[in-house]
């Protein structure tokens, strides 16, 4: 009885599928996209009509300032710990169960006050051709690599965009690696986005990663390239989508580290199917192989509830949270650091362990990235970046790109390493991407993989640009 009012049901939730698959085939899906972006000017003083638009490109050098240091250790110094630490068992009080390990904590303010070399660090820095150009009314500064710097224009170029909380420095490996491989003959552009390190923090609302689509666009536009290839991880990633559905006759190829389109009724249907009947509803063999057979849809729930606070907490609240990560070195060093810590490694229970990613990485790698927020004062900037994602969500204004595919024209490579924060199936990701040139699976590496892996991200860069 009970059997077969169920397959009742099931075939009625299959009928209405089958109506809304076969509408959709027929009269949207074979539309070719085309979205347009409204041009939003972002400076401090709003240009007249008069004025003439400066497309000059500016030789740039990171500062470095003594006093800011001292000013930096001093504080670190001035660390006010809370107590009493909290003894999870008996035993152990170095977990990371309510948040950034203490232990790790005294072990960074140690390096900082004592080891960490904020000097040496710009000094390396400055080997690389810094340079800034002003795009809707704000200073975008990117890193230039090039093998030979008098035929830019005539180069392919690669664009590389960062996330938060990460910064240039995250490419700056994979680009050296290129520079120096046989297919050196990529112009490789590194940006900061705008509000990160040294490019400028938009001082009016609504720099949405739509938006910052078209300011980079419009960088690549200037250093003469009407072609390129994106390269993205986290909000790089979604900011690159964007550019390739903006302007797909421009993006000869999207390299991503972390997929993440709107999940639409459908697709949750989908993972409730795989998770309760049977994982090939969604998963192809080799899917079922990576993930261990199986697609845990509670388990990943779980993770986005214990690791999306800050999330919610960024995207309707940045400067509140900003005013105290602005002040304390350390503070700042342990709220970015333990997205680097999680987000490198998402094995289970790692939570109740150390700050155990982190090794992944050296401390002058983690602290670099760190100083260059506290440096430029734009960890509030930073995290503006959800705010405005949500508003532009919650408008419903950028709806038809944000829920929209990118142009079957566009090659797409979805390179998945083990640690990213969430796996997206393949079924789910061609809907957004329907031409993915090549899908990749690695064992190990994680959401900083360009960082973490930089031979294996440079391979997969490789074999994607011999397949465009
Ligand atoms: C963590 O705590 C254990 C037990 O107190 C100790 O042996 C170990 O050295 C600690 N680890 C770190 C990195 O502080
Ligand atoms: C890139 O390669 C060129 C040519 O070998 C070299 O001159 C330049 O220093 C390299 N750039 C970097 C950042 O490694």
């Amino acid at each position: 009885m009970g059997l077969s009012r169920l397959n009742r049901i099931i075939a009625v939730i299959a009928l209405i599928f089958a109506v809304f698959y076969g509408w959709n085939y027929l009269f949207d899906a074979r539309r070719p996209p085309c979205y347009t972006v409204d041009v939003k000017y972002f400076g401090a003083n709003i240009p007249s009509s008069n004025d003439v638009e400066d497309f000059s490109i500016k030789p740039f050098k990171i500062p470095f300032e003594r006093s800011q240091v001292d000013d930096m250790i001093d504080r670190v110094r001035k660390t006010r710990f809370y107590e009493p630490q909290i003894l999870v068992d008996n035993r152990n009080t170095n977990k990371s169960t309510y948040g950034f390990n203490r232990q790790t904590a005294e072990s960074i303010q140690d390096y900082l006050i004592n080891t960490y070399d904020w000097k040496k660090t710009v000094q390396e820095l400055n080997n690389f051709d810094h340079y800034k150009t002003n795009i809707a009314g704000l200073d975008i500064h990117f890193v230039r690599i090039t093998h030979n710097s008098e035929r830019n224009e005539k180069k392919d170029a690669i664009l590389f965009l960062h996330g938060w909380p990460g910064s240039f420095l995250e490419y700056l490996d994979v680009a050296r690696l290129l520079n120096s491989s046989t297919i050196n003959n990529y112009d490789l552009i590194i940006p900061s986005l705008p509000g990160y390190g040294y490019s400028d923090a938009p001082v009016r609302a609504g720099m949405s990663p739509i938006q910052i689509a078209r300011i980079m666009q419009s960088l690549m536009q200037r250093l003469g390239h009407s072609s390129y290839v994106v390269c993205g991880g986290d909000w790089g990633a979604i900011i690159g989508t964007n550019i390739a559905q903006l302007y797909p006759g421009h993006v000869r190829g999207l390299l991503i580290t972390m997929v993440a389109p709107a999940l639409t009724w459908k697709h949750y249907i989908h993972l409730a199917l795989a998770h309760y009947i049977n994982p090939s509803i969604l998963l192809d063999y080799d899917e079922q192989e990576y993930l261990g057979k199986r697609f845990d849809a509670s388990q990943y729930l779980k993770f986005m509830w214990q690791e999306g606070g800050y999330f919610h907490l960024q995207a309707t609240k940045p400067d509140t949270i900003g005013y105290a990560l602005n002040d304390s070195p350390l503070g700042l060093a342990t709220y970015i650091l333990e997205k680097w810590s999680r987000w490198s490694n998402t094995q289970n229970d790692v939570d109740q362990s150390m700050n155990s990613g982190l090794d992944r990485f050296t401390l002058d790698q983690l602290l670099s990235n760190v100083m260059l927020y506290w440096t430029t004062g734009t960890i509030t900037s930073s995290m503006r970046l959800y705010f405005e994602y949500f508003s532009s969500i919650l408008s419903g204004h950028d709806n038809k790109i944000l829920n929209g595919p990118l142009a079957a024209s566009v090659p797409v490579a979805i390179i998945n390493y083990r640690n990213e924060l969430a796996y997206l199936p393949r079924t789910i990701t061609r809907a957004k991407y329907p031409n993915i040139k090549l899908w990749v699976f690695h064992n190990s590496g994680g959401h900083f993989a360009s960082i973490e892996k930089p031979q294996e991200y440079y391979r997969d860069v490789e074999k994607f640009l011999l397949q465009l």
